[in-house]
């Protein structure tokens, strides 16, 4: 296996096989139909360019009240299950960590990013982060545990996993953009990020 390290954070290069991608969007694709995407707001009321859903006990909310996780989608709806290679992926990368209890869905279109960021609304950040790529590349870039300073950006491919554990648990990232169309695994083009994170 394949082990890129870069200020910490760890990078596994091609970690999902083609066909594996395949049936994990077609898990993915029944995970919207019971929870589908949704655009959300920052608490100040700015649209993300992302959209989101999730899968697992808990989804994370962004809109008006600020930042949180909960049980339910907004239409009330008990979030679907992780897709169980998200969970196989998990027990082999982190298996001293405890059970993910949620898988946070981003889908990207050609002009979404995402701004740099520190993953901290969970209650243990002992546990890791982990996080997979599927569709488009993108642009992921890497800083230090408070904002600002040197940062370091590598091109997240279909298949890429990244490990965020340690002292790259609390680091910023983020994406600064998409390579529209560069991946056929999507049929309708964009790229898709799977955070699995212990929430409480
Ligand atoms: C995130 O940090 O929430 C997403 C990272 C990514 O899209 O690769
Ligand atoms: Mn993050």
């Amino acid at each position: 296996m394949n082990k890129v390290l870069i200020r910490g954070f760890e990078i596994y290069p091609d970690y999902l096989p083609k066909e594996v991608q395949s049936d994990l969007v077609d898990a993915l694709r029944s995970c919207l139909m019971t929870a589908p995407l949704i655009r959300p707001v920052t608490p100040r009321g700015k649209p993300m360019s992302v959209r989101m859903s999730a899968a697992g006990a808990y989804g994370w909310i962004s809109d008006r009240k600020g930042y949180r996780y909960e049980a339910r989608h907004p239409s009330g709806v008990a979030w679907p299950a992780i897709p169980k290679i998200l969970l196989d992926v998990w027990t082999e990368l982190v298996p001293e960590a405890r059970r993910p209890e949620c898988c946070l869905i981003n889908w990207y279109a050609d002009s979404a990013k995402m701004g740099m960021h520190q993953d901290s609304d969970e209650a243990d950040l002992s546990q890791p982060v982990l996080s997979v790529s599927l569709g488009d590349d993108a642009l992921f870039r890497m800083g230090n545990t408070t904002r600002g300073g040197k940062t370091e950006s590598v091109w997240l491919k279909s298949g890429d996993v990244v490990v965020m554990r340690g002292s790259a648990r609390q680091a910023f990232h983020g994406i600064d953009r998409i390579k529209p169309n560069n991946s056929a695994l999507l049929a309708d083009g964009g790229r898709i990020n799977l955070t699995l994170r212990v929430v409480t």
